[in-house]
């Protein structure tokens, strides 16, 4: 979604802020723009477009300052277009803001400044917000502010300029993650961490409803009322450091290739071999909490929700709590009965999809144990409930979630295991786990060890119009988030089912025209699979099939068979769902799609 990057400091501001929206594009756009200080006024340049298109366009003569705030925008408030791409200003353009979120009074401020002779040119509700400040500023910045925080309802992280302050940068925070990076003798402001690396050193996490006031020697924090307070600098880690490419062509494939160190940190540093359990202590979660838990919900939305469907599974069977996956932004509709005894874990990367930033809340005001099972543990998710079990995958800047996911499932497991160790319900079972888990890693390895069959298959369906993808039990998600990766960075039309379904419906699209992708591998659900398999053989339909490494049936059912090792049938989505995303990827690839930042579609949806 939209994204801000802000600098002040000696170095001319446009080649960082250009820099700045590169680094922010993974989270989509279709619009981008700068606002630049230079001889007294603000030099605003922005339309529709990618930035190695605009950026050519945007001369450094004209635009020679040390101070300015640029932005990726992506359309919620009126189309792409020039008029209302950021930054937006006042009428003299003497104010200039970018903004992320969603101003959810705008049109009535909107209707009092018109009523006022405030001409407004845009659709966006972000412009409210350069009138509005500038009508209030009169030397003070930080009461011009305040005034916004109180004028305006919603959520909402801005940079703002003014054009009677030459090397300041305002920033504003509420409910949208804001950051101020601290350099030497430059600091900068941004959604997020990626285009502040390599220029701070450390940053400062806006707060709720808190102001900053950026110069390059200098951040004073202010709350709301006006008050200032300190601001805690956190350096930067090394992992947050990490968003190249290396070497790879696409941050997917990358990310997809780290799965086996990601999975191998998180177990390892999770469970105590020694004494045979599963340590979560941060996590926050007594074992007499444990016990009186009576209910689970795991509330997420893409892919996020596919790993609460294998989390619901886990948390159930083992350790026997009533445990259910909701869509988060269908929670608030089922009016959940909420108490002490439920347990509601939001399952997000980002920690800032606004449906599961709301849903979790509602768990928060219902009363409910709230945990976040995270990527971004200073997120606005993080802030919010009681605990965070940080999946530690590091930054995930594909579109496509891949590593995140499998993080996701190693996490709800490890959580599964220890609910299960408080409520007694796990005699044995850690010891019967751990190998499998400590195995895991390799076990990735080896798939991505088999691409090139990955490849072959990718070859045959790349023509494909529809896609059909199955799986039971634990690879019920599998098979959903086999699809929602095909059609989302490839764009086949391709849906997933539990295998279950097809004869209630799917099996009717049935055609050689569509290929199956099934999931059959060793386990519990392998022979109600194999049943599924020979209905849609009988059909005509083509078949890729995930089985197990020697599965005499295989060849002799499916066109390709995509093989992965023998793996405890826990741990077996982590690894199913592998050959799904290279096959993914690779389809995408040969058709030419935009593998990183797929069309239409935002990293992080931060608006309902
Ligand atoms: O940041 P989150 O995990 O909360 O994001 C949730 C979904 O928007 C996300 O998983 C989305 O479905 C991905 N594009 C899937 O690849």
């Amino acid at each position: 979604m939209c994204g801000i990057i802000g600098y002040t400091g000696s170095s001319q501001a446009l080649p960082v802020l250009v820099q700045g929206i590169r680094l922010l594009s993974y989270r989509g756009y279709d619009s981008a723009g700068v606002a630049i200080w230079q001889d007294g006024s603000l030099r605003i340049r922005k339309d529709k477009g990618r930035i190695e298109d605009l950026a050519p366009r945007w001369s450094p003569d004209e635009l020679a300052g040390t101070t300015g705030i640029g932005h990726t925008r992506w359309a919620t408030h009126g189309v792409p277009n020039q008029v209302n791409a950021h930054p937006q200003h006042d009428d003299g353009e003497t104010v200039a803001v970018v903004h992320n979120g969603i101003i959810e009074n705008d049109l009535a401020l909107r209707e009092a400044l018109e009523a006022d002779g405030v001409p407004l040119v845009s659709d966006t509700d972000t412009e409210v917000f350069a009138h509005l400040f500038a009508r209030a500023f009169d030397g003070d910045p930080v009461a011009a502010a305040r005034h916004l925080l109180e004028a305006c309802h919603g959520a909402f992280a801005l940079a703002i300029q003014h054009a009677a302050m030459p090397d300041t940068i305002i920033a504003v925070r509420r409910g949208s993650p804001l950051l101020v990076g601290v350099g030497v003798r430059e600091n900068l402001v941004a959604s997020d961490l990626r285009p502040l690396v390599g220029r701070a050193d450390a940053v400062i996490d806006l707060g709720e409803d808190q102001i900053a006031i950026v110069t390059p020697d200098d951040v004073r924090l202010f709350d709301a009322d006006g008050a200032e307070i300190t601001a805690e600098r956190r350096p930067i880690d090394h992992s947050e450091r990490d968003i190249g490419k290396d070497g790879y062509p696409h941050f997917m494939l990358k990310e997809i290739h780290e799965q086996p160190d990601r999975i191998y940190e998180l177990v390892a540093s999770r469970i105590d071999p020694k004494h045979q359990r599963v340590r979560l202590e941060d996590v926050g979660i007594t074992d007499e909490q444990w016990r009186a838990f009576d209910r689970v919900d795991l509330i997420g939305c893409g892919t996020a929700f596919h790993a609460c469907l294998y989390g619901a599974y886990v948390l159930e069977g083992l350790a026997g709590i009533p445990s259910r996956a909701l869509m988060a932004h269908e929670y608030d509709a089922r009016k959940p009965h909420l108490d002490e005894r439920v347990l509601a874990i939001a399952v997000s990367q980002s920690g800032e999809t606004m449906d599961t930033k709301i849903a979790i809340q509602s768990a928060v005001d219902g009363g409910a144990h709230t945990l976040g099972v995270l990527n971004v543990r200073e997120s606005v998710i993080g802030r919010t409930v009681n605990g965070v079990l940080d999946i530690h995958a590091g930054p995930e800047v594909a579109v496509a979630s891949t590593k995140v996911y499998t993080q996701m499932l190693c996490g709800l497991l490890l959580l599964a295991l220890r609910g299960a160790q408080a409520r007694g319900t796990g005699d044995g079972l850690l010891a019967e786990i751990a190998p499998a888990l400590k195995r895991l890693p390799d076990d990735v390895r080896t798939v991505l060890g088999r691409f090139d069959r990955v490849r072959e298959a990718a070859r045959d369906v790349r023509r494909a119009g529809d896609m059909l993808f199955l799986g039971r039990g634990f690879d019920a998600g599998t098979a959903l988030e086999g699809a929602l990766k095909m059609k989302e960075i490839s764009y086949i039309h391709a849906e997933g089912y539990p295998a279950g379904e097809m004869k209630h419906g799917p099996i009717a699209l049935v055609s050689r025209e569509v290929p199956t992708v099934a999931i059959a591998t060793s386990g519990p659900t392998r022979e109600r699979m194999i049943g599924n398999v020979r209905e849609v053989r009988a059909r005509d339909g083509e078949i890729i099939l995930v089985a197990t490494d020697g599965d005499g049936d295989a060849e002799k059912l499916a066109d390709f068979v995509l093989w992965v090792p023998e793996v405890h049938p826990l741990v077996a989505p982590v690894v199913n769902v592998v050959p799904l995303q290279l096959l993914s990827y690779e389809t995408a690839r040969l058709r030419g799609c935009d593998v990183d930042q797929p069309r239409n579609l935002a990293k992080t949806v931060t608006v309902q």
